[in-house]
């Protein structure tokens, strides 16, 4: 198609600020869905999204619309992801689009990731159009969000679009806007093939599906094609685009975007970011990549039952096709078994994956609590990474160690500020920058551990902001601190998996904290269980757990067969998440005591 009809775009919010609902109803509108297809966030693919209500992989969807002008154009959504631990996938997104349309919810005015995104937005030099959607609410105030989005993120909001996303209000304004507003993209059919990968996944019935957006020449079906970065080739054997429903076309050309699938038996083959030229006019250089994304926390997963380990693998492996961002390998605990340690980009993907595995793959799980990645130098001067607890040296052998922080933004209204500051100092935190974004609205930049931040941080910040503040944060670099492992005994018994890396200040703290819930979290059992919580041979903390007197069968005076049933199952159920490590049952809970101390 002429280049000059093309327009790229995403949409880009913080989360809940309704950027699936206004899609759909982009889609509805263009005719792209039937009223009888219309199903709501059509674009949520996968189950899970739609229950959680959050986008997890990047998806793009073509929609002919004809403007006021009488001309159609080609528009290209760009579906971007709305939670901080998918921004990755936010920048890959940005980097196929001209222009973007950022929503601000008009009753929450502009949250973390409303500027997060932004920034990322202006970044990618793309052309950008505010959007300010609820308006049907009561509570919708657009001039204040209007000057929200002007003061905090340095927008011109004068041209801003109201619009209801839920009711259709003003959506028709937005799709001319796109088509006014927005440029064309700039490359050239004349030239060598340049296409940029931006997604890629297995699919089961065609096999590797990669999803790109041509940059320069042309991608037709039948083409030899070679990827840059390894210069493997492969034949195109189908094209497509989603309209959302997969349509197949012969040939996608500069500016537009489409998948194609091409004999590719390993998803491993098409790196994210890579350029796809012909094989036989190759060009001569690679399109700008992406930042390789790394994960950042990690944990270990374990099946309760240990006989369906190589099940857990067989599923770990096939997610893995899906989401290159996700690592994982072998690891064995002594209490647990044989399981893996997964790496994964925060605490929603790490949910998200677990999930997964226990829906799709009916299995029951067991994760240890999560943890971050520590660089520690040897005294043999050897340097050494460490993310599982259980292979943390001997203090003896330890020079120095290292730990990954964050910078994080927070914004907030001003009343919170207080609470919040308090939260960020007991987490550690160093406070880069305070600023007044508008005359009630505080942003707080800090450097934070990212060791912090997994634990329970965000349900922290929540409660003390009242569900006011937003977050979005980054990796920034390495801080030398005094960890120190703390272990936790079972009835005397060290337990492996229940080890946990903790700042040496913070250790009997938290150590006292942990003994705590866990007295709480064990259920009784015959005999007495103490649980102590140690640093080295020191103990710093016990609690005891005291023996049961009755069992429940006991209690059941006379012959209520149904009733002792029902008891017996519901031990039963409660058994499921348990594992026995040497007499005691632990439960999934226990293993994950100190996400919920503060
Ligand atoms: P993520 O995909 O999780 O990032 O969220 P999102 O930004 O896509 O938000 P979504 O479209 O899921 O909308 C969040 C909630 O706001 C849903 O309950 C929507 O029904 C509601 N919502 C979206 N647009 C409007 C609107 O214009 N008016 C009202 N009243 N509610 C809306």
């Amino acid at each position: 198609m002429d280049s000059s009809l093309l327009r790229n775009f995403a949409i880009i919010a913080h989360i809940d600020h309704g950027k699936s609902t206004l899609s759909d109803r982009l889609l509805e509108m263009t005719g792209s869905l039937t009223a009888r297809e219309m199903q709501a966030q059509v674009l949520d693919a996968m189950d899970l999204e739609r229950e959680r209500g959050i986008t997890i992989k990047a998806h793009a969807v073509r929609m002919m619309y004809k403007a006021k002008d009488g001309i159609t154009y080609q528009l290209n959504l760009i579906d971007t992801p709305g939670h901080v631990d998918f921004s990755y996938e936010v920048s890959r997104s940005l980097a196929s689009c001209e222009g973007a349309l950022l929503v601000v919810d008009a009753s929450q005015g502009v949250e973390a990731q409303t500027l997060a995104n932004a920034y990322l937005a202006i970044n990618n030099g793309l052309e950008i159009i505010p959007v300010i959607n609820k308006i049907d609410l009561p509570s919708a105030d657009i001039t204040r969000t209007q000057e929200a989005i002007e003061q905090a993120v340095g927008l011109d909001a004068t041209d801003a679009i109201p619009v209801s996303a839920k009711t259709g209000l003003g959506v028709g304004d937005v799709l001319e806007a796109i088509v006014h507003r927005l440029p064309p993209p700039a490359g050239d059919i004349e030239k060598p093939l340049q296409a940029l990968i931006f997604d890629s996944w297995f699919d089961p019935y065609r096999g590797v599906v990669v999803l790109a957006r041509v940059v320069n020449g042309r991608m037709y079906r039948g083409q030899k094609i070679r990827f840059l970065s390894n210069g493997r080739t492969f034949q195109i054997d189908a094209m497509g685009v989603l309209t959302p429903k997969p349509v197949a076309i012969e040939e996608l050309t500069a500016g537009e975007v489409g998948f194609f699938t091409a004999t590719i038996k390993n998803v491993a083959d098409t790196k994210i970011g890579d350029t796809v030229t012909d094989d036989e006019f190759p060009a001569a250089e690679a399109l700008p990549g992406f930042m390789e994304i790394l994960p950042m926390v990690f944990a270990g997963l374990y099946t309760v039952d240990s006989h369906e380990h190589t099940l857990l693998r067989d599923a770990l492996e096939k997610l893995r096709l899906n989401d290159s961002s996700f690592f994982f390998e072998p690891e064995s605990s002594v209490a647990l078994g044989f399981g893996f340690r997964c790496g994964f980009l925060g605490l929603l993907h790490m949910e998200i994956i677990q999930e997964r595995i226990e829906r799709e793959y009916n299995l029951d799980l067991i994760t240890t609590a999560p943890g971050v990645r520590y660089r520690i130098t040897l005294t043999s001067g050897e340097v050494i990474e460490v993310e599982n607890p259980s292979r943390w040296p001997e203090p003896t052998n330890i020079e120095k160690i290292e730990e990954p922080i964050i910078k994080a933004m927070i914004l907030t209204n001003e009343e919170y500020v207080g609470g919040i500051l308090k939260l960020v100092e007991e987490k550690r935190g160093k406070q880069l920058n305070f600023e007044y974004v508008t005359p009630t609205r505080v942003m707080l930049t800090y450097e934070l551990p990212l060791n912090e931040i997994v634990l329970d941080f965000y349900d922290r910040l929540k409660s003390v902001s009242r569900g006011y503040a937003s977050l979005d944060y980054q990796l920034a670099g390495m801080w030398t601190s005094p960890m120190v492992k703390m272990d936790i005994l079972v009835s005397g018994e060290p337990v492996d998996a229940l080890s946990i890396i903790v700042h040496r200040d913070h250790a009997y703290e938290r150590g006292k904290a942990l003994v705590a819930k866990m007295r709480e979290l064990i259920p009784r059992q015959q005999f007495e269980v103490a649980i102590q919580a140690a640093i080295g041979s020191k103990i710093v903390a016990r609690e005891t757990v005291s023996p049961l007197r009755k069992n429940v069968i006991a209690k059941c005076y006379g012959g209520d067969i149904s009733r002792k049933r029902k008891l017996l199952e519901k031990q039963k159920e409660g058994k499921k998440r348990m594992k026995r490590i040497g007499k005691v049952d632990i439960p999934q809970e226990a293993f994950l005591a100190v996400l919920r101390v503060g």
